[in-house]
């Protein structure tokens, strides 16, 4: 075989090869292709090289490089085959798809019950002219206790009811300067609105509070309040009974009778338990009070020219009397098949 004769029957190979890549449609005939040109014993190509030796000693170099050159032509033009068919340029010829049918809809989550009361609320109590305020959810116990009226030997600092954080070098010390803790009530909020802005004031606060309690039916170690406040010349407990009557009618409907029982809270004075009669039965949702002539001092409030009603109630026994929710743990379980529901 002369040097010309093995430089066409490589070159004539080289093509052979890219027909057959080209026309394979699938990764298998792809592969045949792959087998049949550059297969390790009886691929085309070994044929032609075992021959290499008849185009003389002196144009053996030459052949030899032609060889090289052109197995690299057909591997590359293996990969690049193997490359389109892999990354799908495949579906352009795919003939069972169809661009013109709708396409998949993704699955969108939604709001969640809880968030979605929230919002409702605030609604409710915006059209009263309440405007919502902020606080954090990590306090001092200067805002969740002291300028509430809770002095230190209190019960409800025990470190038993509250989650303290480990702040500071005397971590044990509930105290001490600097500590800090989960707001264990949204009451935190009365403190720092009024503490920033002058009466009259009229707001709302929605937001994540935590206690210790053992999760039961009724119970959660977090959960949400809804805190109001109002203060202003002669605000009365007659006001606090219409806006929390108004509000009750409003998210459970006309039929809600509201109760208040004598209670206390060091913050308020007189202090009252509030209950909704709905559906035959008497809850209870939350506390309320006129604010203590105390706290308004701690705030630089004169308690001889305002006064002010103030109530916090738990937002998810309000959602669950709305939705019929008996167990409050549904709430936070994550489950999709209740979240769904709403
Ligand atoms: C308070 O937290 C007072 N800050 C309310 C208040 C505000 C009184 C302003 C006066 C003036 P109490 O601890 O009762 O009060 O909690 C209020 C409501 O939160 C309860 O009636 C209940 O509806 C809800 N609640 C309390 N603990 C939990 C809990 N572990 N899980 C779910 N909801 C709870």
């Amino acid at each position: 075989m002369s040097l010309q004769e093995f430089v066409t029957a490589l070159d004539d190979l080289a093509d052979d090869a890219k027909r057959a890549f080209d026309a394979a449609s699938d990764p298998e005939t792809l592969e045949e292709a792959r087998v049949r040109f550059l297969g390790a014993k009886k691929g085309l190509l070994k044929t032609v090289q075992k021959r290499i030796g008849s185009v003389g000693k002196e144009n053996m170099p030459t052949a030899g490089q032609r060889l090289n050159q052109v197995k690299s032509l057909i591997e590359e033009t293996f990969q690049s085959t193997k490359d389109r068919l892999i990354d799908g340029g495949e579906s352009d010829s795919d003939p069972t798809f169809d661009p013109t049918l709708p396409g998949a809809a993704p699955e969108i989550g939604h709001v969640h019950p809880i968030t979605q009361t929230v919002s409702h609320l605030m609604e409710i109590m915006g059209r009263m002219g309440f405007e919502a305020a902020e606080g954090p959810e990590v306090e001092d116990p200067h805002h969740n206790f002291v300028a509430l009226n809770i002095p230190e030997d209190h019960p409800a600092r025990d470190p038993l009811d509250n989650f303290y954080l480990a702040v500071g070098e005397n971590q044990s010390d509930r105290n001490v300067e600097g500590s800090r803790l989960l707001r264990s009530q949204t009451s935190t909020v009365q403190i720092r609105v009024m503490e920033n802005s002058p009466p009259p004031i009229r707001v709302i606060s929605l937001g994540r509070v935590y206690r210790p309690d053992a999760p039961d039916a009724t119970h959660f170690p977090m959960f949400h309040q809804m805190e109001g406040l109002m203060v202003d010349k002669h605000v009365t407990m007659a006001n606090l009974k219409t806006v929390l009557r108004i509000f009750a009618t409003n998210y459970l409907g006309d039929d809600v009778e509201i109760r208040f029982r004598p209670s206390f809270f060091p913050f308020t004075e007189p202090s009252v338990e509030v209950d909704f009669l709905w559906d035959g039965t008497w809850v209870e949702f939350g506390g309320a009070g006129m604010v203590d002539p105390d706290v308004f001092r701690a705030v630089g409030y004169d308690p001889e020219e305002v006064s002010g009603f103030a109530f916090g109630l738990g937002v998810e026994r309000l959602c669950m009397r709305r939705h019929g929710i008996t167990d409050i743990r549904d709430l936070y379980s994550g489950d999709l098949r209740f979240l769904r529901q709403f």
